[in-house]
């Protein structure tokens, strides 16, 4: 099997129950502006990923994350996994244990509620009407 095939089972098997065990303890949440993330999530077990973007736009320059780091703008526009993340890309790039707590916290960026679909989340406009489609 290739390297990244090698870590990437290593990494799942060996923490994949600490998720199991910290998803029922998490409340699920979704602020004002956060990018629920779910292209591969819900199909691989987990709930879906969330992206507070204001709090990293209140701490880092657009342009850290969408020039240098490569982020496209667009929700789920970027095919975000794990093994490209422990690899240092991405949200790896400072969730790394050095800059920001590491990717063993499954649970703090897997904390959308299941089954909720990719897109910005704008939560009063959601409780006023039925929006038309999300935002991609
Ligand atoms: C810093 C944030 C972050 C942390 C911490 C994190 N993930 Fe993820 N993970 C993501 C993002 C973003 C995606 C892409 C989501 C999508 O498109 O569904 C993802 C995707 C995944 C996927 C589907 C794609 C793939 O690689 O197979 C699995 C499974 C997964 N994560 C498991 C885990 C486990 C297990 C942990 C803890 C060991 C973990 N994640 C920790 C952000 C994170
Ligand atoms: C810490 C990294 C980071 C910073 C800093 C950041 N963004 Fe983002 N941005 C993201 C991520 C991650 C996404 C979602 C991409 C995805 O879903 O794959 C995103 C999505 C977006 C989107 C599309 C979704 C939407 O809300 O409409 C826009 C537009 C955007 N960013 C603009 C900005 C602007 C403007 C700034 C600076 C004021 C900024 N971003 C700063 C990481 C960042
Ligand atoms: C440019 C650096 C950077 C990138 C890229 C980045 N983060 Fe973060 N993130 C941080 C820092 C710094 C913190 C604060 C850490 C702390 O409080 O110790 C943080 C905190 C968070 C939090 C907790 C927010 C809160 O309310 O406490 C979540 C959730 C999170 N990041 C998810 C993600 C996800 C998902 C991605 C990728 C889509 C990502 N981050 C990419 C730097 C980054």
């Amino acid at each position: 099997m290739s390297g990244k095939t090698f870590w990437r089972r290593l990494l799942l098997i060996l923490l994949a129950p600490v998720a199991v065990l910290s998803v029922d303890i998490d409340e699920a949440r979704a602020e004002y502006g956060d990018v629920v993330i779910n292209n591969y999530s819900d199909a691989a077990g987990m709930r879906p990923a969330i992206f507070p973007h204001w709090f990293h736009r209140v701490r880092f320059r657009c342009k850290v994350c969408h020039a240098d780091l490569g982020f496209k703008f667009k929700a789920g526009g970027n095919e975000i996994n794990m093994v490209k993340i422990i690899d240092g890309q991405y949200c790896g790039a400072c969730h790394n244990g050095d800059l920001a707590w590491s990717v063993e916290n499954c649970n703090l960026c897997h904390s959308g509620k299941p089954g909720t679909p990719t897109q910005v989340h704008e939560s009063t406009i959601q409780q006023l009407a039925p929006v038309a489609a999300p935002k991609k």
